[in-house]
């Protein structure tokens, strides 16, 4: 079964609840054309609930940005998967880089949470990359970081098949910086992480693992990053907060899978 690609939009710290409301509206129908590709936008907590509403029943999933692995208790500030449930959403980003980098999550966490998000029935799309340092320390300096980010998280997921999760590589260099990986680069860390699955939960495991590529796409270059060959789609910062540029990455994934066929 080929795997079926991925739009996402992660608005990050943007939007009203009025102007979800609008946003939605204005999605909802474009999206319902591509038939043969998921879209997915991951909402701030303050207006996911309005997502989720509008979008129940449609083909557009809701998700959130963060959560965090307890249920319920004294963690001020935090939310759950039950309450993200709650609100009707079914995915949530794990270990974007900036809740890495500005909010200190370490691979631990991102651990717990993407195992917490499976058990619940939440569809993680895990984040992981390196900084230009790291990328630049050695020849293999990207996946020095990136072996070991993606290693944390399935040693935790022994029992989760393979559509369980999603892996986002968001090269940070390349995130809200208007440079973008090439899609040689793309393919070959998305590639990597593949082969990495493969060794580690085999074939048919690594198989149905869809792998994202994340890092100043738009609808210029967003048809040949989904070209490659391992590359599944797309989680998109910038160019998914308005719904004309998001419908274009949209459309550049429908037409990859019709390409193929
Ligand atoms: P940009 O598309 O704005 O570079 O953001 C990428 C990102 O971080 C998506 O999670």
């Amino acid at each position: 079964m080929p795997r079926r690609p991925m739009m996402a939009g992660n608005w990050k710290m943007n939007k009203t609840v009025a102007e979800a409301q609008e946003y939605t509206a204005g999605l909802l129908p474009r999206a319902a054309d591509a038939e043969e590709v998921d879209v997915a936008v991951f909402a701030p907590f303050t207006c996911l609930h309005e997502v989720a509403r509008m979008s129940e029943g449609s083909a557009v999933i809701a998700g959130a940005q963060n959560f965090y692995y307890e249920d319920s208790g004294a963690f001020t500030g935090e939310v759950s998967a039950p309450m993200l449930l709650d609100l009707g959403a079914r995915a949530v980003i794990v270990g974007h880089s900036e809740r890495r980098e500005l909010f200190g999550e370490t691979d631990e966490m991102v651990a717990r949470k993407a195992r917490r998000a499976v058990q619940a029935g939440l569809l993680p799309v895990v984040c992981v990359g390196e900084t230009k340092e790291e990328r630049d320390s050695s020849p293999d300096g990207m996946w020095e970081k990136v072996s070991g980010q993606v290693g944390r998280v399935i040693e935790d997921l022994e029992d989760a098949g393979g559509e369980d999760l999603i892996f986002a590589y968001e090269p940070i260099w390349a995130i809200g910086t208007g440079e973008t990986a090439t899609p040689d680069d793309a393919q070959d860390a998305i590639g990597k992480i593949r082969d990495l699955l493969r060794e580690s939960r085999g074939e048919g495991f690594a198989e149905g693992v869809r792998i994202l590529y994340g890092g100043s796409v738009k609808p210029g270059n967003a048809a040949e990053i989904m070209a490659q060959r391992d590359v599944d789609g797309a989680l998109v910062g910038g160019a998914s907060l308005e719904v004309e540029s998001f419908v274009e990455l949209i459309e550049a994934a429908q037409n990859s899978v019709s390409r193929q066929d």
